[in-house]
Protein backbone atom coordinates (compact mmCIF):
# COMPACT_ATOMS: atom_id res chain seq x y z
CA UNK A 1 0.00 0.00 0.00
CA UNK A 2 0.95 3.25 -0.37
CA UNK A 3 1.25 5.87 2.29
CA UNK A 4 -0.55 8.37 1.06
CA UNK A 5 -4.00 6.48 0.84
CA UNK A 6 -5.21 5.59 4.49
CA UNK A 7 -5.50 1.36 4.72
CA UNK A 8 -8.74 0.05 5.07
CA UNK A 9 -9.97 -3.45 6.30
CA UNK A 10 -13.88 -4.61 6.03
CA UNK A 11 -15.50 -7.24 7.47
CA UNK A 12 -18.57 -8.22 5.06
CA UNK A 13 -20.11 -10.92 7.49
CA UNK A 14 -22.80 -11.85 4.68
CA UNK A 15 -26.01 -13.38 5.46
CA UNK A 16 -24.41 -14.72 8.97
CA UNK A 17 -25.29 -13.51 12.92
CA UNK A 18 -28.60 -12.29 13.95
CA UNK A 19 -28.90 -9.17 15.41
CA UNK A 20 -27.74 -10.55 19.27
CA UNK A 21 -24.90 -12.56 17.58
CA UNK A 22 -23.99 -9.14 16.18
CA UNK A 23 -23.57 -7.25 19.63
CA UNK A 24 -21.47 -9.88 20.37
CA UNK A 25 -19.43 -9.86 17.67
CA UNK A 26 -18.74 -6.35 17.44
CA UNK A 27 -18.26 -5.99 21.39
CA UNK A 28 -15.65 -8.66 21.95
CA UNK A 29 -13.93 -7.03 18.26
CA UNK A 30 -14.01 -3.07 20.19
CA UNK A 31 -11.99 -5.02 23.00
CA UNK A 32 -9.53 -6.41 20.99
CA UNK A 33 -8.77 -3.57 18.68
CA UNK A 34 -6.48 -0.77 20.08
CA UNK A 35 -6.64 2.94 19.71
CA UNK A 36 -3.61 2.69 17.67
CA UNK A 37 -5.08 0.03 15.45
CA UNK A 38 -7.58 2.68 14.47
CA UNK A 39 -5.67 5.17 14.15
CA UNK A 40 -3.53 3.32 11.30
CA UNK A 41 -6.43 1.61 9.44
CA UNK A 42 -9.90 2.41 9.03
CA UNK A 43 -11.94 -0.56 10.29
CA UNK A 44 -15.72 -1.16 8.92
CA UNK A 45 -18.35 -3.89 9.37
CA UNK A 46 -21.26 -5.10 7.08
CA UNK A 47 -23.84 -6.82 8.76
CA UNK A 48 -27.22 -7.99 7.37
CA UNK A 49 -30.13 -5.19 6.83
CA UNK A 50 -31.80 -6.41 10.57
CA UNK A 51 -28.92 -5.94 12.32
CA UNK A 52 -27.88 -2.07 11.87
CA UNK A 53 -30.04 -0.06 14.40
CA UNK A 54 -28.29 -3.11 17.40
CA UNK A 55 -24.65 -1.73 15.96
CA UNK A 56 -25.40 1.48 15.16
CA UNK A 57 -26.64 2.04 18.85
CA UNK A 58 -23.60 0.11 20.68
CA UNK A 59 -21.19 2.20 18.26
CA UNK A 60 -22.99 5.65 19.63
CA UNK A 61 -23.37 4.28 22.54
CA UNK A 62 -19.69 2.89 23.46
CA UNK A 63 -18.24 5.78 21.22
CA UNK A 64 -16.64 2.99 19.30
CA UNK A 65 -14.36 3.75 16.29
CA UNK A 66 -15.42 0.75 14.12
CA UNK A 67 -17.58 2.40 11.37
CA UNK A 68 -20.88 0.92 10.42
CA UNK A 69 -21.35 -0.44 7.03
CA UNK A 70 -24.02 -2.17 4.60
CA UNK A 71 -23.83 -5.22 2.07
CA UNK A 72 -25.69 -3.51 -0.76
CA UNK A 73 -29.06 -1.47 -0.81
CA UNK A 74 -31.26 0.13 -3.89
CA UNK A 75 -30.71 2.41 -6.50
CA UNK A 76 -34.14 4.59 -5.81
CA UNK A 77 -34.69 5.86 -2.48
CA UNK A 78 -37.82 5.07 -2.19
CA UNK A 79 -41.43 3.54 -4.07
CA UNK A 80 -42.50 0.20 -5.04
CA UNK A 81 -39.94 -2.06 -4.63
CA UNK A 82 -40.85 -4.72 -2.45
CA UNK A 83 -38.14 -6.43 0.14
CA UNK A 84 -35.41 -3.55 -1.27
CA UNK A 85 -33.69 -1.35 1.37
CA UNK A 86 -32.92 2.57 0.56
CA UNK A 87 -29.43 4.49 0.25
CA UNK A 88 -31.95 7.20 2.58
CA UNK A 89 -32.83 4.66 5.08
CA UNK A 90 -28.99 3.41 5.46
CA UNK A 91 -27.91 7.17 5.64
CA UNK A 92 -30.43 7.79 8.27
CA UNK A 93 -28.59 4.93 10.44
CA UNK A 94 -25.19 6.09 10.17
CA UNK A 95 -24.10 3.56 7.56
CA UNK A 96 -20.66 5.14 6.61
CA UNK A 97 -20.04 2.28 3.92
CA UNK A 98 -22.04 0.63 0.74
CA UNK A 99 -21.35 -2.58 -0.47
CA UNK A 100 -22.78 -2.28 -3.92
CA UNK A 101 -21.76 -5.27 -6.89
CA UNK A 102 -20.75 -7.97 -4.73
CA UNK A 103 -20.11 -10.94 -7.17
CA UNK A 104 -22.73 -12.60 -4.96
CA UNK A 105 -25.18 -10.04 -5.77
CA UNK A 106 -24.28 -9.96 -9.55
CA UNK A 107 -24.24 -13.72 -10.08
CA UNK A 108 -27.02 -14.97 -7.30
CA UNK A 109 -29.55 -11.92 -8.18
CA UNK A 110 -28.44 -10.61 -11.49
CA UNK A 111 -27.34 -7.14 -10.63
CA UNK A 112 -26.08 -5.42 -13.82
CA UNK A 113 -23.12 -3.51 -14.78
CA UNK A 114 -25.58 -0.17 -15.05
CA UNK A 115 -27.63 -1.35 -12.04
CA UNK A 116 -24.81 -1.59 -9.88
CA UNK A 117 -23.30 2.00 -11.40
CA UNK A 118 -27.06 3.60 -10.84
CA UNK A 119 -26.27 2.47 -7.05
CA UNK A 120 -22.97 4.05 -6.65
CA UNK A 121 -24.70 7.52 -7.75
CA UNK A 122 -27.16 7.07 -4.86
CA UNK A 123 -25.08 6.25 -2.34
CA UNK A 124 -22.73 9.02 -2.78
CA UNK A 125 -25.66 10.98 -3.32
CA UNK A 126 -26.57 10.61 -0.06
CA UNK A 127 -23.11 11.25 1.56
CA UNK A 128 -22.24 7.54 2.10
CA UNK A 129 -18.70 6.04 0.38
CA UNK A 130 -19.64 2.79 -1.80
CA UNK A 131 -17.07 0.08 -2.18
CA UNK A 132 -17.78 -1.39 -5.54
CA UNK A 133 -16.37 -4.63 -6.14
CA UNK A 134 -15.24 -6.41 -9.50
CA UNK A 135 -13.72 -9.51 -9.89
CA UNK A 136 -13.39 -12.71 -12.29
CA UNK A 137 -14.72 -15.82 -12.50
CA UNK A 138 -12.83 -18.86 -12.84
CA UNK A 139 -13.10 -19.44 -16.42
CA UNK A 140 -12.80 -16.27 -17.32
CA UNK A 141 -9.52 -16.47 -15.66
CA UNK A 142 -8.15 -19.55 -17.26
CA UNK A 143 -9.20 -17.83 -20.66
CA UNK A 144 -6.76 -15.01 -19.61
CA UNK A 145 -9.17 -12.37 -20.07
CA UNK A 146 -9.00 -11.22 -16.18
CA UNK A 147 -7.99 -7.93 -16.91
CA UNK A 148 -10.74 -6.90 -20.11
CA UNK A 149 -13.54 -8.25 -17.65
CA UNK A 150 -11.61 -5.81 -14.11
CA UNK A 151 -11.42 -3.18 -16.88
CA UNK A 152 -14.96 -3.05 -18.58
CA UNK A 153 -16.58 -3.34 -15.19
CA UNK A 154 -14.41 -0.03 -13.66
CA UNK A 155 -15.40 2.01 -16.61
CA UNK A 156 -18.98 1.12 -16.13
CA UNK A 157 -18.96 1.71 -12.66
CA UNK A 158 -16.87 5.18 -13.17
CA UNK A 159 -18.34 6.01 -16.56
CA UNK A 160 -20.60 8.92 -14.94
CA UNK A 161 -18.63 10.08 -11.71
CA UNK A 162 -16.42 12.91 -11.05
CA UNK A 163 -12.41 12.94 -10.25
CA UNK A 164 -13.85 14.40 -6.75
CA UNK A 165 -16.57 11.50 -6.25
CA UNK A 166 -13.86 8.72 -7.57
CA UNK A 167 -11.61 9.64 -4.69
CA UNK A 168 -13.53 9.07 -1.97
CA UNK A 169 -14.91 5.74 -3.03
CA UNK A 170 -13.40 2.15 -2.60
CA UNK A 171 -12.84 -0.71 -5.08
CA UNK A 172 -12.68 -3.73 -4.03
CA UNK A 173 -10.63 -6.68 -6.34
CA UNK A 174 -12.32 -9.95 -5.49
CA UNK A 175 -11.63 -12.54 -8.21
CA UNK A 176 -14.68 -14.89 -7.54
CA UNK A 177 -12.87 -18.50 -7.72
CA UNK A 178 -11.35 -16.70 -4.25
CA UNK A 179 -14.04 -15.87 -2.58
CA UNK A 180 -15.35 -18.51 0.32
CA UNK A 181 -12.94 -21.47 -1.27
CA UNK A 182 -9.94 -21.19 0.65
CA UNK A 183 -7.98 -20.36 -2.38
CA UNK A 184 -6.40 -17.23 -2.52
CA UNK A 185 -5.25 -15.17 -5.62
CA UNK A 186 -1.39 -14.33 -4.96
CA UNK A 187 -0.24 -11.50 -3.54
CA UNK A 188 1.67 -10.77 -6.65
CA UNK A 189 -1.35 -11.70 -9.04
CA UNK A 190 -3.23 -9.72 -7.12
CA UNK A 191 -1.12 -6.58 -7.36
CA UNK A 192 -1.31 -7.20 -11.16
CA UNK A 193 -4.67 -6.54 -11.31
CA UNK A 194 -5.02 -4.08 -8.82
CA UNK A 195 -2.69 -1.91 -10.34
CA UNK A 196 -4.71 -2.47 -13.88
CA UNK A 197 -7.84 -1.38 -12.53
CA UNK A 198 -5.85 2.22 -11.10
CA UNK A 199 -4.40 2.48 -14.38
CA UNK A 200 -8.17 1.91 -15.36
CA UNK A 201 -9.44 4.70 -13.28
CA UNK A 202 -6.48 6.85 -14.33
CA UNK A 203 -7.73 6.74 -18.25
CA UNK A 204 -11.85 6.73 -17.29
CA UNK A 205 -11.40 9.57 -14.48
CA UNK A 206 -8.31 10.73 -14.08
CA UNK A 207 -4.82 10.66 -12.47
CA UNK A 208 -5.57 12.07 -9.35
CA UNK A 209 -8.59 10.18 -8.97
CA UNK A 210 -6.14 7.56 -9.60
CA UNK A 211 -3.75 8.00 -6.93
CA UNK A 212 -6.20 8.74 -4.14
CA UNK A 213 -8.80 5.99 -4.50
CA UNK A 214 -8.67 3.12 -2.30
CA UNK A 215 -8.47 -0.42 -3.44
CA UNK A 216 -8.88 -3.28 -1.12
CA UNK A 217 -8.56 -6.83 -2.22
CA UNK A 218 -10.42 -9.54 -1.21
CA UNK A 219 -10.86 -13.41 -1.20
CA UNK A 220 -10.22 -15.85 1.67
CA UNK A 221 -7.73 -13.50 3.34
CA UNK A 222 -6.95 -14.75 7.27
CA UNK A 223 -4.86 -13.29 9.47
CA UNK A 224 -1.82 -15.25 7.90
CA UNK A 225 -2.33 -13.38 4.68
CA UNK A 226 -3.36 -10.31 5.16
CA UNK A 227 0.66 -8.63 5.46
CA UNK A 228 1.31 -10.08 2.18
CA UNK A 229 -1.17 -8.59 0.61
CA UNK A 230 -0.68 -5.24 2.21
CA UNK A 231 2.69 -4.96 1.53
CA UNK A 232 1.62 -4.63 -2.10
CA UNK A 233 2.42 -1.19 -3.52
CA UNK A 234 -0.98 -0.65 -5.08
CA UNK A 235 -3.46 -2.87 -2.44
CA UNK A 236 -4.79 -0.59 0.05
CA UNK A 237 -7.25 -2.60 1.88
CA UNK A 238 -9.08 -6.17 2.66
CA UNK A 239 -12.69 -7.02 2.25
CA UNK A 240 -13.10 -10.31 4.41
CA UNK A 241 -15.91 -12.58 4.47
CA UNK A 242 -15.74 -15.80 6.26
CA UNK A 243 -12.47 -14.71 8.67
CA UNK A 244 -14.46 -11.69 9.75
CA UNK A 245 -17.11 -14.09 11.31
CA UNK A 246 -14.75 -14.58 13.83
CA UNK A 247 -13.64 -11.31 16.03
CA UNK A 248 -10.25 -12.70 17.28
CA UNK A 249 -8.97 -13.44 13.41
CA UNK A 250 -10.52 -10.37 12.12
CA UNK A 251 -8.59 -8.20 14.84
CA UNK A 252 -5.49 -9.93 13.72
CA UNK A 253 -6.23 -9.03 10.39
CA UNK A 254 -6.84 -5.78 11.22
CA UNK A 255 -3.80 -5.76 12.82
CA UNK A 256 -1.86 -7.24 10.04
CA UNK A 257 1.34 -4.55 10.57
CA UNK A 258 1.85 -6.31 14.33
CA UNK A 259 2.07 -10.28 12.27
CA UNK A 260 4.09 -8.74 9.24
CA UNK A 261 7.34 -9.86 9.44
P1 LIG B 1 -14.18 -14.79 1.92
O1 LIG B 1 -13.18 -13.97 2.71
O2 LIG B 1 -15.06 -15.65 2.77
O3 LIG B 1 -13.52 -15.52 0.79
O4 LIG B 1 -15.20 -13.73 1.25
C1 LIG B 1 -14.69 -12.68 0.51
C2 LIG B 1 -15.82 -11.77 0.19
O5 LIG B 1 -16.64 -12.07 -0.65
C3 LIG B 1 -15.91 -10.51 0.93
O6 LIG B 1 -16.83 -9.66 0.34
Amino acid sequence: MSGERTPIVSGNWKMNNNHFEAIQCVQKLAYLLQKEDFEAVEVTVHPPFTDLRSIQTLIDADQLRLKLGAQNCHAEEKGAFTGEVSPAFLAKLGVQYVIVGHSERRELFGETDEFVARKIVAVQRLGMNPIVCVGETLAEREAGVTLDKVRGQVQVALAKRTSEQVKSLVIAYEPIWAIGTGKNATASDAQEVVAAIREEVASVVSRPAAQAVRIQYGGSVKAGTAAEFMRQPDIDGLLVGGASLDPTEFARIVQYRRHAY
